[in-house]
């Protein structure tokens, strides 16, 4: 008799009631079963979420982006810059000898989106503030080719001649604000004043020196 067929076995002395056999045996029981199991490996996954406020907490001295480096920002997602750079440092060797700590997500939770990535054709630049002086970065946007002659990095020329629109900066942080970030009324009534006269390259520049700043050493 082939095998689908066979008759059940008989209980045996190990099994008297032939419990698992009735289970098995009948696909409605398993399938709601099989539904309760799961759902208590989720529901001890779940519950311990809803009773944190935030699931990641932000490392000390993480603070929501001034203006000019919100508007820098902004610059940043605006050109695509990720398009050739991420901002995450994996936890491999190779990765933190070159670049430092390896990112955590405390790091960047005032990030909205998050610039993490995979993308490279350029560096990562999650810790690129501080390791070039604030006139390379300008000579660099303005013409990359200047200071790596090898570069196949796009100009941004235009940046120098486009100012911050102070509106946008504060309309932003108003935003951000009610998305959960700490920004004081004064800091956003006062945001305005800190970016005006100011090119959308400074912008981009104070992003970038910022950028790493509250990484953990080493
Ligand atoms: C087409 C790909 C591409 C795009 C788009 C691009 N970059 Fe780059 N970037 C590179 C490459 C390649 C390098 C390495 C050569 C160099 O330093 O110019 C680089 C280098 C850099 C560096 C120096 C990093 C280091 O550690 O030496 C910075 C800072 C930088 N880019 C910022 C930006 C910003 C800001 C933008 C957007 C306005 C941008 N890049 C857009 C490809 C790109």
């Amino acid at each position: 008799m082939p095998r689908c067929c066979r008759r059940p076995p008989k209980p045996t002395p190990e099994d008297p009631d032939m419990s698992h056999e009735k289970i098995e045996t009948n696909v409605g029981w398993m399938a709601i079963l099989i539904a309760v199991a799961i759902s208590f490996g989720g529901l001890a996954e779940i519950i311990p979420l809803m009773y944190q406020a935030e699931t990641v907490q932000p490392l000390p001295g993480v603070k929501p982006y001034g203006p000019l480096e919100l508007a820098g920002r902004d610059v940043y997602v605006r050109e695509g810059c990720y398009n050739c750079h991420s901002q995450m440092v994996r936890t491999l060797r190779h990765e933190t000898e070159r670049y430092g700590h390896y990112s955590l997500a405390g790091e960047s939770v005032y990030d909205r989106p998050f610039q993490w990535g995979s993308k490279r054709t350029g560096p990562d630049l999650a810790r690129v503030g501080g390791r070039y002086s604030d006139d390379w970065h300008r000579v660099h946007l303005m013409n990359p080719r200047d200071v790596v002659p090898v570069s196949n990095m796009p100009a941004y020329p235009w940046l120098a001649e486009t100012p911050v629109d102070p509106a946008a900066v504060a309309a932003n942080m108003r935003a951000l604000q009610r998305l959960g970030d700490p920004y004081t009324d004064e800091e956003i009534d006062g945001a305005a004043a800190v970016v005006t006269g100011k090119s959308e390259l400074d912008a981009l520049v104070a992003y970038l020196q910022g950028l790493g700043k509250n990484a953990p050493k080493g």
